[in-house]
Protein backbone atom coordinates (compact mmCIF):
# COMPACT_ATOMS: atom_id res chain seq x y z
CA UNK A 1 0.00 0.00 0.00
CA UNK A 2 3.08 2.24 0.60
CA UNK A 3 3.28 2.89 -3.32
CA UNK A 4 -0.02 3.93 -3.73
CA UNK A 5 0.78 6.81 -1.62
CA UNK A 6 3.89 7.39 -3.16
CA UNK A 7 2.39 7.84 -6.71
CA UNK A 8 -0.02 10.87 -5.93
CA UNK A 9 2.53 12.88 -4.39
CA UNK A 10 5.00 12.18 -7.49
CA UNK A 11 2.07 13.21 -9.66
CA UNK A 12 1.55 16.47 -7.89
CA UNK A 13 5.63 16.96 -8.10
CA UNK A 14 4.72 16.16 -12.06
CA UNK A 15 2.23 18.25 -12.54
CA UNK A 16 3.71 21.20 -10.35
CA UNK A 17 6.93 21.21 -12.89
CA UNK A 18 4.11 21.18 -15.90
CA UNK A 19 3.10 24.00 -14.54
CA UNK A 20 6.33 25.77 -13.75
CA UNK A 21 7.40 24.66 -17.49
CA UNK A 22 4.51 26.00 -19.19
CA UNK A 23 4.69 29.25 -17.37
CA UNK A 24 8.23 29.89 -18.86
CA UNK A 25 8.03 31.48 -21.89
CA UNK A 26 5.10 33.89 -20.86
CA UNK A 27 7.40 34.63 -18.10
CA UNK A 28 10.55 35.05 -20.36
CA UNK A 29 7.74 37.37 -22.74
CA UNK A 30 6.68 39.62 -20.17
CA UNK A 31 10.47 41.08 -19.94
CA UNK A 32 10.29 44.51 -21.39
CA UNK A 33 10.88 44.13 -24.94
CA UNK A 34 13.58 46.02 -26.14
CA UNK A 35 13.72 48.30 -29.00
CA UNK A 36 16.12 49.57 -31.40
CA UNK A 37 17.87 52.88 -31.14
CA UNK A 38 16.16 53.93 -34.41
CA UNK A 39 12.83 52.39 -32.87
CA UNK A 40 13.68 54.66 -29.26
CA UNK A 41 14.60 57.45 -31.42
CA UNK A 42 11.57 57.29 -33.39
CA UNK A 43 9.68 57.34 -30.08
CA UNK A 44 11.13 60.10 -28.18
CA UNK A 45 13.46 62.38 -30.24
CA UNK A 46 12.22 62.49 -33.89
CA UNK A 47 9.29 65.38 -32.81
CA UNK A 48 12.09 67.84 -31.95
CA UNK A 49 15.36 66.60 -33.74
CA UNK A 50 13.30 64.97 -36.66
CA UNK A 51 13.87 61.75 -38.13
CA UNK A 52 17.42 62.61 -39.99
CA UNK A 53 18.25 64.55 -37.37
CA UNK A 54 17.81 68.26 -38.70
CA UNK A 55 14.28 69.18 -38.07
CA UNK A 56 15.69 71.75 -35.31
CA UNK A 57 12.45 72.82 -32.94
CA UNK A 58 12.40 74.59 -30.33
CA UNK A 59 16.29 75.02 -30.94
CA UNK A 60 17.21 71.54 -30.76
CA UNK A 61 20.72 71.42 -32.60
CA UNK A 62 21.15 69.53 -36.25
CA UNK A 63 22.43 66.35 -34.65
CA UNK A 64 24.05 65.66 -38.05
CA UNK A 65 26.01 68.60 -36.73
CA UNK A 66 26.96 67.64 -33.66
CA UNK A 67 30.38 67.16 -32.51
CA UNK A 68 29.72 65.38 -29.40
CA UNK A 69 30.76 61.81 -28.82
CA UNK A 70 29.02 59.30 -27.29
CA UNK A 71 30.01 60.11 -23.60
CA UNK A 72 28.54 64.07 -24.05
CA UNK A 73 25.42 62.57 -26.01
CA UNK A 74 24.83 60.30 -23.41
CA UNK A 75 25.43 63.13 -20.42
CA UNK A 76 23.01 65.65 -22.85
CA UNK A 77 20.24 62.57 -22.94
CA UNK A 78 20.29 61.19 -19.55
CA UNK A 79 20.51 65.14 -18.00
CA UNK A 80 18.62 67.22 -20.63
CA UNK A 81 19.73 70.78 -21.44
CA UNK A 82 17.84 73.71 -21.99
CA UNK A 83 15.01 72.99 -23.86
CA UNK A 84 15.94 69.61 -24.17
CA UNK A 85 14.29 67.54 -21.51
CA UNK A 86 15.90 64.88 -19.29
CA UNK A 87 15.54 61.19 -20.26
CA UNK A 88 17.17 59.30 -17.64
CA UNK A 89 14.39 58.73 -15.37
CA UNK A 90 12.21 57.47 -18.78
CA UNK A 91 15.22 55.40 -20.95
CA UNK A 92 16.83 52.49 -19.31
CA UNK A 93 20.20 52.70 -19.45
CA UNK A 94 20.50 50.49 -21.64
CA UNK A 95 17.68 52.59 -23.93
CA UNK A 96 19.89 55.51 -23.61
CA UNK A 97 23.24 53.60 -25.16
CA UNK A 98 20.90 52.29 -28.00
CA UNK A 99 19.36 55.64 -29.03
CA UNK A 100 22.94 57.52 -28.61
CA UNK A 101 24.59 54.62 -30.76
CA UNK A 102 21.32 55.72 -33.39
CA UNK A 103 21.63 59.21 -32.86
CA UNK A 104 25.53 59.02 -33.96
CA UNK A 105 24.66 57.30 -37.30
CA UNK A 106 23.13 60.25 -38.62
CA UNK A 107 26.13 62.18 -40.18
CA UNK A 108 25.05 63.26 -43.39
C1 LIG B 1 11.55 68.76 -26.67
C2 LIG B 1 12.48 68.73 -27.76
C3 LIG B 1 13.62 67.72 -27.75
C4 LIG B 1 13.52 66.35 -27.66
C5 LIG B 1 12.26 65.50 -27.51
C6 LIG B 1 14.87 65.84 -27.77
N1 LIG B 1 15.75 66.87 -27.89
FE1 LIG B 1 17.76 66.71 -28.13
N2 LIG B 1 17.95 68.75 -28.08
C7 LIG B 1 16.90 69.63 -27.97
C8 LIG B 1 17.41 70.97 -27.82
C9 LIG B 1 16.57 72.23 -27.66
C10 LIG B 1 18.83 70.86 -27.86
C11 LIG B 1 19.83 71.99 -27.67
C12 LIG B 1 20.15 72.09 -26.19
C13 LIG B 1 21.03 73.26 -25.84
O1 LIG B 1 22.19 73.27 -26.27
O2 LIG B 1 20.55 74.16 -25.14
C14 LIG B 1 19.12 69.46 -28.05
C15 LIG B 1 20.39 68.94 -28.17
C16 LIG B 1 20.68 67.60 -28.37
C17 LIG B 1 22.02 67.06 -28.59
C18 LIG B 1 23.31 67.86 -28.61
C19 LIG B 1 23.67 68.30 -29.99
C20 LIG B 1 24.86 69.24 -29.92
O3 LIG B 1 25.91 68.89 -30.47
O4 LIG B 1 24.72 70.31 -29.34
C21 LIG B 1 21.88 65.72 -28.74
C22 LIG B 1 23.00 64.70 -29.00
C23 LIG B 1 20.48 65.42 -28.61
N3 LIG B 1 19.79 66.57 -28.40
C24 LIG B 1 19.96 64.15 -28.71
C25 LIG B 1 18.64 63.84 -28.45
C26 LIG B 1 18.13 62.49 -28.34
C27 LIG B 1 18.97 61.24 -28.57
C28 LIG B 1 16.81 62.59 -28.03
C29 LIG B 1 15.83 61.46 -27.75
C30 LIG B 1 16.20 60.54 -26.68
C31 LIG B 1 16.47 63.99 -27.96
N4 LIG B 1 17.62 64.71 -28.20
C32 LIG B 1 15.20 64.49 -27.72
C33 LIG B 1 15.56 69.32 -27.98
C34 LIG B 1 15.03 68.04 -27.88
Amino acid sequence: MGALRVVPVMNLQFSALLFLLALLPQLVSAAPPVLSGQAIFQKNCVRCHGANGKRGLNGAHDLTKSNLNEFGRTYLVVNGLGKMPAFGKKLTAAEVQQVVAYSLTLKQ
